[in-house]
């Protein structure tokens, strides 16, 4: 039955708090829901409203699928291996739903936007009882509904969009850190990506909204606000002026934003990062390619010396300047000539970071259509060796902090052992450093006392 006859379901809010009560009586506790996102900062964020959508009709949660009621995969199709690992992972469901039929299981999100994965799932994975798209999510209640009380499979892929529905709050698990969607969707069209297929047009929220939002979580303690946009520089009523206005708020807390497209990110971008006190001094700047041909071909629509140019602006006014990036390897056509053009691009800029990926071919792009004669196998050689050099570079670039202050949000218990603490600097690199785990959480100095090449390691001052 298509998904919009059931439209007139009506009360199904409090049909499932109904259901979810009689449980409680029964069992003496809540019924538990999994919910876990993959893929970008913005599905993590779409999987906290999901939260949020299920605790108001009684839901609890666990991280423990034996004992969870509903299962919910909040999905990525940005690579193909992302999508492989979901499929595992259903799979991987498929004895405990025959242990305990009255489990439910859903996937959604970019991958369950797409008509061919829910295709696949109506017909392979027939334990699989909910799929739904990236803007089903205002249909929530009717869809449990459905499912829940009709025991009914249920596929919602519609592309309908309203505006944004500003009563779709978050419940967050993290205390210290926040993602705050600003806009949603992509207008870009980068021959290779799936995003603005399964996201849609590009809608910004508007700003007193999210002031609002970031108010509210300052004065309730968060200590880091991250903005979300897959361009947030394309944000429609200005995004240098939302960053000023953010950091006019008082607190103690810093700003971070992703991702800016190189393509609209300017001189303006710069100086509103350099300027406000409250936003950290680093640029995720995905360049995909150090090639002119293979830009063109992806349709990124600017030049190496158009991004060197920004790159050139903020080290002349700041000569630490943080850039991170994003990289593909192997785009089709991309011979190794110019595939070294990327690893001089690294050189050159002197990244602290890069994310670094092998082409996925992604049905239903440009991309797609193209010849593509290099073997992953060959891609993936590649790929280790722009990891290599970017070790190599980044190791030596962090140097200049050695003996320096940074200003560090511990997050949690660190990598190098007993007692070891790790955390970010304003810069998003990562610190590790001796502390009690009484400072996870706040805001520490450390002086910086030795360079590795994926963080840099101090003492508390
Ligand atoms: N909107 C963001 C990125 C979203 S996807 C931006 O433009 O910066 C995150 C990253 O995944 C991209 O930057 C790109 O490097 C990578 N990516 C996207 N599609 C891909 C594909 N088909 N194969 C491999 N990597 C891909
Ligand atoms: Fe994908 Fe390009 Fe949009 Fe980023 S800007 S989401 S890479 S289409
Ligand atoms: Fe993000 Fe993956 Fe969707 S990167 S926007 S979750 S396709």
């Amino acid at each position: 039955m298509p998904f919009e006859e059931s439209k007139d379901i009506s009360g199904a809010k409090e049909l499932l708090l109904e259901k979810t009560l009689e449980f409680y009586k029964m069992n003496g506790r809540k019924p538990l829901a999994l919910v876990r996102s993959f893929g970008c900062q913005q599905n993590v964020s779409d999987g906290e409203k999901l939260k949020a959508l299920l605790d108001k009709i009684g839901f609890g949660f666990t991280e423990e699928p034996e004992e969870a009621l509903l299962i919910i995969y909040n999905t990525c199709a940005v690579r193909e291996n992302a999508e492989d690992r979901v499929f595992g992972n259903i799979g991987q469901l498929k004895k405990l739903k025959e242990k305990r039929p009255e489990l439910i299981i859903g996937i959604c999100g970019c991958m369950a936007q797409q008509e061919h994965i829910a295709q696949k799932v109506k017909e392979s994975y027939r334990y699989v009882d909910l799929v739904f798209g990236t803007f089903a999510y205002n249909d929530l209640y009717q869809m449990l509904w459905k499912v829940m009380g009709q025991h009914e499979r249920v596929f919602n892929q519609t592309d309908k969009y309203s505006d944004i529905n500003e009563e779709l709050t978050q419940l967050r698990d993290d205390k210290v850190k926040a993602f705050v969607p600003i806009m949603y969707g992509c207008n870009n069209f980068c021959t290779y990506c799936i995003v603005p297929y399964v996201r849609g047009r590009e809608r910004s929220r508007k700003p007193e909204n999210v002031i609002a939002e970031v108010k509210k979580l300052v004065s309730e303690g968060y200590k880091e606000i991250m903005l979300l946009g897959q361009n947030v520089n394309s944000y429609s009523y200005g995004f240098t002026s939302l960053l000023r206005e953010i950091n006019r708020i008082e607190g103690d807390f810093r700003v971070r934003f992703m991702s800016s497209h190189p393509k609209d990110a300017g001189r303006d971008l710069i100086d509103t990062i350099l300027e406000c006190d409250k936003v950290c001094k680093h640029l995720h700047l995905p360049v995909q390619a150090g090639s002119d041909e293979i830009l063109k071909a992806m349709n990124r629509r600017y030049t190496v010396e158009k991004y060197m140019e920004i790159i050139d602006y903020a080290r002349a006014k700041a000569p630490d300047f943080s850039f991170t990036t994003d990289i593909i390897v192997g785009f089709p056509g991309e011979t190794y000539e110019q595939f070294c053009r990327t690893k001089e691009l690294i050189k050159r800029v002197k990244y602290d970071n890069i994310y670094s990926f092998v082409y996925s071919r992604r049905s239903g792009t440009p991309a797609a259509k193209l010849p593509d004669d290099i073997s992953d196998k060959q891609k993936g050689l590649w790929l280790r060796e722009l990891i290599l050099e970017q070790r190599e570079v980044t190791s030596e670039w962090l140097g200049r902090f050695v003996g320096r202050e940074l200003r560090v949000l511990v997050s949690g218990d660190g990598r190098k052992g007993e007692g070891w603490l790790t955390g970010k600097s304003g810069e998003d690199i990562i610190v590790e450093f001796k502390g009690g785990r009484e400072l996870i959480g706040q805001f520490v100095n450390v002086r910086i006392v030795k360079a590795m090449n994926w963080a840099l390691e101090g003492t508390v001052l």
